[in-house]
């Protein structure tokens, strides 16, 4: 058992490519740590980095609070599975998990003993005499694992270990994964580029993005407070939906959308970083299961929307719709010291997507009503795309509501 920590790692590739940008984490004992980024940001490097197989240009790894940057990989005590599980297609089950005990010359009769007792727990028990052509995907992913445990290492990297899963067989393999996790409590390191995986495996979450740090922290928290907008549109799933709005007004403090006029009740005591940025341009955030469909004639203000996709997923439905416009001409409030704001292009031609209820009567081209819970807004700042600080949440919903989305009522 051991405690990861990364200091301002770094790595510049030699064409100039900097793929991991002054990166510090540590990784607590015993705990399953997902990794989670989109394709190119620098996973794999950080990875690669822990188990040595890459340098790293500036920074330091310790494990245990000893500096291992500069040992080689074999010294480290560090065991990677890899997305391509490349087994040795010439040896049995029984001797692609043996083999790193081999090496080791761990006496036989012991090393065999640590490969029943591994494959029992695979469900691998009854395989160990093929070879690897006769195994299904997800049975040669399941004697890669098994490969990598049977080194009892003081620590797991995985990356994207089930993406070549079919989808079924990913999520029992996700199960299995955080069973052996809980028996074993090796400190683990997994990259995955699939943010339910990493909502449903991790114990923390680290987000990167371009190689840098974007925040870390328990799945319930990434998705409830992110801290910034990338993190807020990476978690979740359809994506929060974004506008750029203005402000207006005090009490209450109202935004615009569609031609509608919302009211923020409470906008200060919930949100007490928005005061610099009331009559001044800020990115609204809605999550899609914020949204519900509103009768023919709501008691409260509800966005107008034609709906340009709908997607049945069976429990529930997903409208998909132009993102509303954000009007700043009818102004009323104080005017900020930026000017006319300009209307944002780029999310006029985004798609929203609200979450509603599996029975609901939507269809595409038919003009809808859409309610919402501003209430569940989330605010961040146009330039640097920081979260505007939020009132500490009230009880906290589990965790699954996030995972799943909430149907609409
Ligand atoms: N050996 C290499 N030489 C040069 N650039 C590399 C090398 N490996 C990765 N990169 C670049 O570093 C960045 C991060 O890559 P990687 O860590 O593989 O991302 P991820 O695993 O998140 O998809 C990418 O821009 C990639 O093109
Ligand atoms: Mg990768």
């Amino acid at each position: 058992m051991s405690v990861v920590r990364l200091e301002h790692l770094t790595k510049v590739f030699p064409g100039g490519t900097t793929a991991v940008d002054d990166f510090t984490l540590t990784v607590a004992d015993g705990e399953f740590l997902v990794l989670v980024g989109p394709s190119g940001c620098g996973k794999s490097t950080v990875l690669r980095m822990i188990a040595g197989l890459e340098d790293a240009s500036g920074g330091d790894i310790l494990v245990d609070g000893e500096p291992v940057t500069d040992w080689a990989p074999k010294e480290r005590d560090i065991a990677m599975v890899f997305q391509n599980y490349a087994l040795y297609p010439h040896m049995t089950v029984r001797q692609n998990m043996g083999f790193a005990l081999k090496l080791r010359h761990v006496p036989k009769a012991e090393a065999d003993r640590q490969v029943q007792e591994i494959a029992q727990l695979l469900g691998l028990a009854e395989l160990l005499d093929r070879k690897p052509a006769a195994l299904s995907g997800g049975q040669r992913q399941r004697v890669a694992m098994g490969r990598a445990m049977v080194r009892q290492p003081r620590v797991f990297l995985m990356d994207e270990p089930l993406s070549n899963l079919d989808a079924k067989l990913r999520v029992s393999m996700r199960a299995e994964l955080s069973r052996l996790h809980q028996r074993y409590r090796v400190t683990t390191v997994y990259v995955t580029h699939d943010q339910v995986e990493a909502m449903t495996l991790g114990d923390r979450i680290a987000v990167i993005d371009r190689g840098r740090l974007q925040q870390v922290g328990t799945p319930e928290e990434l998705y409830r407070t992110p801290a910034n907008r990338f993190v807020a549109g990476f978690m979740g799933s359809p994506s929060m939906n974004f506008a750029t709005v203005t402000l207006r007004g005090r009490d209450p403090v109202t935004v615009t959308l569609g031609g509608v006029t919302f009211p923020l009740p409470d906008a200060l005591a919930r949100w007490p970083g928005l005061l610099p940025y009331l009559g001044r341009p800020v990115v609204i955030g809605l999550r899609p299961a914020a949204f519900a469909l509103a009768g023919p004639a709501p008691a409260t203000p509800a966005l107008p929307v034609v709906p340009l996709g709908v997607e049945a997923l069976g429990d529930e439905k997903h409208l998909l719709f132009g993102a509303p416009r954000a009007d700043d001409t009818e102004a009323t409030g104080p005017a900020g010291d930026d000017g006319p704001i300009a209307v944002d292009e780029a999310a006029a031609s985004q798609l929203w997507t609200a979450k509603v209820a599996a029975h609901a009567d939507v269809s595409i081209g038919r003009p809808a009503l859409l309610s919402f819970d501003l209430g569940e807004a989330h605010f961040f700042d146009p330039r640097t795309g920081e979260a505007v600080a939020a009132a500490p949440a009230g009880a906290p919903e589990p965790v699954l509501a996030a995972v799943s989305g909430r149907p609409g009522p």
